[in-house]
Protein backbone atom coordinates (compact mmCIF):
# COMPACT_ATOMS: atom_id res chain seq x y z
CA UNK A 1 0.00 0.00 0.00
CA UNK A 2 2.68 2.31 0.94
CA UNK A 3 4.36 1.57 -2.24
CA UNK A 4 1.24 2.33 -4.13
CA UNK A 5 1.01 5.62 -2.33
CA UNK A 6 4.79 6.67 -2.80
CA UNK A 7 4.19 6.08 -6.71
CA UNK A 8 0.75 7.87 -6.62
CA UNK A 9 2.64 11.04 -5.03
CA UNK A 10 5.20 10.62 -7.91
CA UNK A 11 2.55 10.75 -10.76
CA UNK A 12 0.99 13.38 -9.08
CA UNK A 13 4.03 15.50 -8.59
CA UNK A 14 4.97 14.60 -12.56
CA UNK A 15 1.57 16.13 -13.01
CA UNK A 16 2.22 19.55 -11.33
CA UNK A 17 5.39 20.09 -12.76
CA UNK A 18 3.86 19.81 -16.26
CA UNK A 19 1.09 22.02 -15.40
CA UNK A 20 3.63 24.71 -13.56
CA UNK A 21 5.45 24.90 -16.82
CA UNK A 22 2.53 25.65 -18.72
CA UNK A 23 1.60 28.49 -16.73
CA UNK A 24 5.37 30.02 -16.65
CA UNK A 25 4.81 29.78 -20.49
CA UNK A 26 3.42 33.05 -20.36
CA UNK A 27 4.69 34.46 -17.48
CA UNK A 28 7.22 37.06 -19.47
CA UNK A 29 11.03 36.23 -19.41
CA UNK A 30 12.12 39.02 -17.16
CA UNK A 31 10.19 37.75 -14.11
CA UNK A 32 11.90 34.43 -14.89
CA UNK A 33 15.29 35.54 -14.90
CA UNK A 34 18.17 34.60 -12.23
CA UNK A 35 21.07 36.97 -11.29
CA UNK A 36 24.37 36.32 -12.90
CA UNK A 37 26.42 38.92 -11.13
CA UNK A 38 29.50 37.85 -9.90
CA UNK A 39 28.88 34.48 -11.26
CA UNK A 40 32.19 32.62 -12.88
CA UNK A 41 31.01 31.30 -16.29
CA UNK A 42 33.40 28.84 -17.75
CA UNK A 43 33.14 28.49 -21.87
CA UNK A 44 35.14 26.12 -23.77
CA UNK A 45 35.50 27.10 -27.66
CA UNK A 46 34.93 30.54 -26.07
CA UNK A 47 37.38 31.57 -29.14
CA UNK A 48 34.84 32.32 -31.33
CA UNK A 49 31.05 31.37 -32.72
CA UNK A 50 28.55 30.89 -30.42
CA UNK A 51 30.82 30.63 -27.47
CA UNK A 52 32.09 34.12 -28.18
CA UNK A 53 28.79 35.88 -28.20
CA UNK A 54 27.33 33.79 -25.30
CA UNK A 55 30.93 35.06 -23.08
CA UNK A 56 29.88 38.88 -24.49
CA UNK A 57 26.54 38.26 -23.08
CA UNK A 58 27.24 36.84 -19.79
CA UNK A 59 29.75 39.94 -19.24
CA UNK A 60 26.72 42.15 -20.06
CA UNK A 61 24.69 40.30 -17.09
CA UNK A 62 28.01 41.27 -14.92
CA UNK A 63 29.54 37.92 -14.64
CA UNK A 64 33.05 37.07 -14.74
CA UNK A 65 34.37 34.68 -17.70
CA UNK A 66 36.99 31.41 -17.58
CA UNK A 67 37.55 31.17 -21.61
CA UNK A 68 39.18 27.98 -22.87
CA UNK A 69 39.96 27.61 -26.78
CA UNK A 70 42.45 25.64 -28.64
CA UNK A 71 42.67 29.49 -30.39
CA UNK A 72 44.74 31.46 -28.24
CA UNK A 73 44.44 34.59 -30.60
CA UNK A 74 40.76 33.77 -30.57
CA UNK A 75 40.28 33.59 -26.94
CA UNK A 76 42.39 36.54 -26.56
CA UNK A 77 40.16 38.70 -28.76
CA UNK A 78 37.05 37.23 -26.86
CA UNK A 79 39.01 38.57 -23.46
CA UNK A 80 39.00 41.90 -25.27
CA UNK A 81 35.43 41.96 -25.64
CA UNK A 82 34.44 40.81 -22.19
CA UNK A 83 36.54 43.22 -20.44
CA UNK A 84 35.03 45.97 -22.32
CA UNK A 85 31.80 45.16 -20.71
CA UNK A 86 33.45 45.62 -17.39
CA UNK A 87 33.66 42.16 -16.26
CA UNK A 88 36.59 40.20 -15.83
CA UNK A 89 38.17 37.50 -18.19
CA UNK A 90 40.57 34.77 -17.38
CA UNK A 91 42.06 33.15 -20.75
CA UNK A 92 43.39 29.48 -20.77
CA UNK A 93 45.24 27.97 -24.18
CA UNK A 94 43.86 24.07 -23.78
CA UNK A 95 42.90 21.06 -26.12
CA UNK A 96 39.69 19.99 -24.15
CA UNK A 97 40.10 16.37 -25.81
CA UNK A 98 43.18 15.96 -23.64
CA UNK A 99 42.60 14.92 -20.21
CA UNK A 100 45.15 15.78 -18.31
CA UNK A 101 45.49 18.87 -19.67
CA UNK A 102 41.83 20.00 -18.41
CA UNK A 103 42.28 18.84 -15.12
CA UNK A 104 45.90 20.75 -14.26
CA UNK A 105 43.96 23.67 -16.37
CA UNK A 106 41.03 23.31 -13.91
CA UNK A 107 43.15 23.43 -10.64
CA UNK A 108 44.82 26.29 -12.08
CA UNK A 109 41.37 28.18 -12.77
CA UNK A 110 40.31 27.83 -8.93
CA UNK A 111 43.73 29.54 -8.05
CA UNK A 112 43.32 32.19 -10.23
CA UNK A 113 39.68 32.99 -10.51
CA UNK A 114 37.93 31.08 -8.16
CA UNK A 115 35.25 28.11 -8.18
CA UNK A 116 33.14 27.69 -11.59
CA UNK A 117 29.66 28.21 -10.74
CA UNK A 118 28.11 27.84 -14.28
CA UNK A 119 30.19 25.63 -17.03
CA UNK A 120 29.24 25.73 -20.54
CA UNK A 121 30.20 22.72 -22.48
CA UNK A 122 30.52 24.39 -26.26
CA UNK A 123 33.81 23.72 -27.80
CA UNK A 124 32.82 21.31 -31.38
CA UNK A 125 34.10 20.52 -34.47
CA UNK A 126 32.62 18.67 -37.61
CA UNK A 127 33.97 16.96 -40.77
CA UNK A 128 30.81 16.83 -42.79
CA UNK A 129 31.95 13.12 -44.75
CA UNK A 130 30.11 10.21 -45.41
CA UNK A 131 30.96 7.54 -43.09
CA UNK A 132 33.03 5.32 -45.41
CA UNK A 133 35.33 8.49 -46.21
CA UNK A 134 35.98 9.34 -42.69
CA UNK A 135 39.23 8.63 -41.23
CA UNK A 136 39.38 6.40 -38.10
CA UNK A 137 41.18 9.36 -36.59
CA UNK A 138 38.76 12.49 -37.28
CA UNK A 139 35.62 9.80 -35.69
CA UNK A 140 37.96 9.52 -32.63
CA UNK A 141 38.66 13.07 -32.94
CA UNK A 142 34.94 14.58 -32.96
CA UNK A 143 33.88 12.19 -30.48
CA UNK A 144 36.58 13.39 -28.15
CA UNK A 145 35.66 16.91 -28.47
CA UNK A 146 31.86 16.89 -28.75
CA UNK A 147 31.33 14.06 -25.95
CA UNK A 148 34.38 12.97 -23.94
CA UNK A 149 35.96 15.82 -22.94
CA UNK A 150 32.41 16.71 -21.52
CA UNK A 151 33.28 14.18 -19.13
CA UNK A 152 36.18 15.39 -18.53
CA UNK A 153 35.05 18.91 -17.99
CA UNK A 154 32.15 17.82 -15.64
CA UNK A 155 34.38 15.57 -13.80
CA UNK A 156 36.84 19.06 -13.02
CA UNK A 157 34.13 21.13 -11.74
CA UNK A 158 31.15 19.11 -10.69
CA UNK A 159 32.57 18.42 -7.36
CA UNK A 160 32.83 21.82 -6.30
CA UNK A 161 29.53 23.04 -7.67
CA UNK A 162 28.24 20.11 -5.47
CA UNK A 163 30.37 21.35 -2.39
CA UNK A 164 29.15 24.57 -2.42
CA UNK A 165 25.49 23.39 -3.49
CA UNK A 166 25.58 25.75 -6.49
CA UNK A 167 25.93 25.27 -10.06
CA UNK A 168 24.92 24.73 -13.77
CA UNK A 169 26.17 22.86 -16.13
CA UNK A 170 25.51 23.32 -19.75
CA UNK A 171 25.34 21.56 -22.78
CA UNK A 172 25.58 23.39 -26.22
CA UNK A 173 24.61 20.32 -28.46
CA UNK A 174 22.93 19.78 -31.35
CA UNK A 175 19.40 18.98 -33.31
CA UNK A 176 21.72 16.25 -34.39
CA UNK A 177 21.90 15.18 -31.10
CA UNK A 178 18.24 14.28 -31.56
CA UNK A 179 18.24 12.95 -35.09
CA UNK A 180 20.16 11.67 -38.10
CA UNK A 181 21.74 13.46 -40.36
CA UNK A 182 23.29 12.56 -44.06
CA UNK A 183 27.11 12.85 -43.75
CA UNK A 184 26.88 14.09 -39.74
CA UNK A 185 27.34 10.03 -38.50
CA UNK A 186 30.49 10.79 -36.18
CA UNK A 187 29.00 14.37 -35.96
CA UNK A 188 25.40 13.14 -34.94
CA UNK A 189 26.41 10.19 -32.57
CA UNK A 190 28.69 12.57 -30.71
CA UNK A 191 25.99 14.74 -30.41
CA UNK A 192 23.58 12.04 -29.37
CA UNK A 193 26.28 11.13 -26.51
CA UNK A 194 26.27 14.81 -25.24
CA UNK A 195 22.77 14.76 -25.08
CA UNK A 196 22.84 11.35 -23.68
CA UNK A 197 25.37 12.47 -20.73
CA UNK A 198 23.56 14.97 -19.53
CA UNK A 199 19.99 13.30 -19.55
CA UNK A 200 21.91 10.45 -17.63
CA UNK A 201 23.42 13.28 -14.78
CA UNK A 202 20.55 14.66 -14.36
CA UNK A 203 18.64 11.59 -13.15
CA UNK A 204 22.12 10.94 -11.37
CA UNK A 205 21.59 14.01 -9.68
CA UNK A 206 17.88 14.09 -8.91
CA UNK A 207 18.31 10.66 -7.54
CA UNK A 208 20.88 12.02 -5.22
CA UNK A 209 18.28 14.82 -4.00
CA UNK A 210 20.81 17.80 -5.46
CA UNK A 211 18.14 19.87 -6.96
CA UNK A 212 20.46 23.19 -6.69
CA UNK A 213 22.48 21.65 -9.64
CA UNK A 214 21.15 23.14 -12.57
CA UNK A 215 21.41 21.70 -15.83
CA UNK A 216 20.89 22.98 -19.70
CA UNK A 217 20.79 21.00 -23.38
CA UNK A 218 20.32 23.17 -25.85
CA UNK A 219 19.87 21.84 -29.19
CA UNK A 220 19.96 24.27 -32.30
CA UNK A 221 19.14 23.93 -35.60
CA UNK A 222 22.15 25.18 -38.30
CA UNK A 223 23.67 28.57 -37.53
CA UNK A 224 25.62 30.87 -39.44
CA UNK A 225 28.74 31.00 -37.61
CA UNK A 226 30.75 28.93 -40.55
CA UNK A 227 31.06 25.56 -39.15
CA UNK A 228 28.50 24.71 -41.31
CA UNK A 229 29.26 26.84 -44.64
CA UNK A 230 27.49 25.26 -47.75
CA UNK A 231 24.67 23.75 -45.76
CA UNK A 232 21.60 23.77 -47.54
CA UNK A 233 18.37 24.16 -46.37
CA UNK A 234 15.20 24.05 -48.00
CA UNK A 235 12.59 25.19 -45.90
CA UNK A 236 14.03 26.36 -42.35
CA UNK A 237 16.04 29.37 -42.40
CA UNK A 238 19.66 29.10 -41.48
CA UNK A 239 19.86 30.60 -37.46
CA UNK A 240 21.74 33.93 -36.92
CA UNK A 241 24.37 33.34 -33.70
CA UNK A 242 23.42 36.52 -32.36
CA UNK A 243 19.93 35.15 -32.18
CA UNK A 244 20.68 31.90 -30.86
CA UNK A 245 23.49 33.49 -27.97
CA UNK A 246 20.57 35.13 -26.74
CA UNK A 247 18.30 32.26 -26.60
CA UNK A 248 21.03 30.03 -25.01
CA UNK A 249 21.19 33.25 -22.44
CA UNK A 250 17.83 33.03 -21.41
CA UNK A 251 17.56 29.46 -21.34
CA UNK A 252 20.21 29.49 -18.73
CA UNK A 253 19.17 32.42 -16.75
CA UNK A 254 15.63 30.89 -16.57
CA UNK A 255 17.48 27.33 -15.67
CA UNK A 256 15.19 25.32 -18.95
CA UNK A 257 16.01 21.49 -19.30
CA UNK A 258 16.30 20.79 -22.64
CA UNK A 259 16.10 23.56 -25.04
CA UNK A 260 15.31 23.41 -29.19
CA UNK A 261 15.96 26.10 -31.85
CA UNK A 262 13.94 27.10 -33.02
CA UNK A 263 10.46 25.76 -31.67
CA UNK A 264 9.09 24.52 -34.61
CA UNK A 265 11.39 21.79 -34.48
CA UNK A 266 9.48 20.24 -30.72
CA UNK A 267 6.61 18.92 -32.96
CA UNK A 268 9.13 17.69 -35.72
CA UNK A 269 11.32 15.64 -32.47
CA UNK A 270 7.90 14.64 -30.89
CA UNK A 271 6.58 13.45 -34.59
CA UNK A 272 9.87 11.39 -34.59
CA UNK A 273 9.31 9.03 -32.07
CA UNK A 274 6.10 8.03 -32.96
CA UNK A 275 6.49 7.93 -36.52
CA UNK A 276 7.81 4.28 -38.12
CA UNK A 277 11.32 4.86 -40.14
CA UNK A 278 10.24 4.61 -43.72
CA UNK A 279 7.95 7.79 -42.62
CA UNK A 280 10.66 9.84 -41.17
CA UNK A 281 12.89 8.99 -44.11
CA UNK A 282 9.87 10.50 -46.58
CA UNK A 283 10.11 14.12 -44.06
CA UNK A 284 13.68 14.36 -44.47
CA UNK A 285 12.82 13.68 -48.17
CA UNK A 286 10.17 16.75 -47.89
CA UNK A 287 12.43 18.81 -45.88
CA UNK A 288 15.53 18.63 -47.96
CA UNK A 289 17.26 16.79 -45.29
CA UNK A 290 18.34 14.21 -47.38
CA UNK A 291 20.85 16.55 -49.50
CA UNK A 292 21.15 19.45 -46.87
CA UNK A 293 24.98 18.19 -46.50
CA UNK A 294 25.79 17.92 -50.54
CA UNK A 295 27.38 21.06 -50.85
CA UNK A 296 29.15 21.38 -47.24
CA UNK A 297 32.61 23.00 -47.25
CA UNK A 298 32.69 23.90 -43.58
CA UNK A 299 34.82 26.61 -42.15
CA UNK A 300 37.79 27.82 -44.52
CA UNK A 301 39.44 30.52 -42.81
CA UNK A 302 36.66 32.82 -43.47
CA UNK A 303 33.37 34.23 -40.67
CA UNK A 304 34.67 34.29 -37.40
CA UNK A 305 31.69 35.86 -35.25
N1 LIG B 1 27.19 26.18 -36.27
C1 LIG B 1 26.14 25.36 -36.26
O1 LIG B 1 25.41 25.22 -37.27
C2 LIG B 1 25.81 24.57 -35.02
C3 LIG B 1 24.52 24.00 -34.91
C4 LIG B 1 24.21 23.28 -33.77
C5 LIG B 1 25.14 23.14 -32.75
N2 LIG B 1 26.37 23.72 -32.90
C6 LIG B 1 27.35 23.53 -31.83
O2 LIG B 1 27.60 24.77 -31.22
C7 LIG B 1 28.94 24.79 -30.70
C8 LIG B 1 29.65 26.04 -31.18
O3 LIG B 1 29.71 26.00 -32.60
P1 LIG B 1 30.09 27.27 -33.50
O4 LIG B 1 29.16 27.28 -34.64
O5 LIG B 1 30.22 28.47 -32.65
O6 LIG B 1 31.50 26.77 -34.06
P2 LIG B 1 32.91 27.51 -34.09
O7 LIG B 1 33.76 26.67 -34.99
O8 LIG B 1 32.74 28.95 -34.41
O9 LIG B 1 33.41 27.40 -32.58
C9 LIG B 1 33.94 26.23 -32.02
C10 LIG B 1 35.09 26.61 -31.13
O10 LIG B 1 35.57 25.41 -30.51
C11 LIG B 1 36.99 25.50 -30.48
N3 LIG B 1 37.56 24.16 -30.40
C12 LIG B 1 37.55 23.19 -31.33
N4 LIG B 1 38.22 22.11 -30.91
C13 LIG B 1 38.69 22.41 -29.66
C14 LIG B 1 39.47 21.70 -28.72
N5 LIG B 1 39.93 20.46 -28.97
N6 LIG B 1 39.76 22.30 -27.54
C15 LIG B 1 39.32 23.55 -27.28
N7 LIG B 1 38.59 24.28 -28.15
C16 LIG B 1 38.27 23.71 -29.33
C17 LIG B 1 37.36 26.17 -31.81
O11 LIG B 1 38.69 26.72 -31.78
C18 LIG B 1 36.27 27.22 -31.90
O12 LIG B 1 36.68 28.45 -31.31
C19 LIG B 1 29.59 23.49 -31.18
O13 LIG B 1 29.56 22.52 -30.17
C20 LIG B 1 28.71 23.05 -32.32
O14 LIG B 1 28.74 21.66 -32.53
C21 LIG B 1 26.72 24.45 -33.99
Amino acid sequence: MNEFLRTLGHLLTLFYYWIESMILFFVPKQFKMKDVTDELVLITGSGSGIGRLTAIKFAEKGANLVLWDINENGIEETAKLVREKGTKAFTYTVDVTNREAVYKTASKVKEDAGVVTILINNAGIVQGKPILELDDKQVEKTMNVNALSHVWMIKSFLPDMLQNDHGHIVSIASLAGLGGVPRLADYCASKFAAVGLMDSLEVELHAMGRKNIKLTTICPFFINTGMFNGINSKLFSILEPEYVAEEILTSILCEKGTVIIPRSFYVLIAMKTMMPNRSLLALHDAFGGSESMDLFTGRTKDKIH
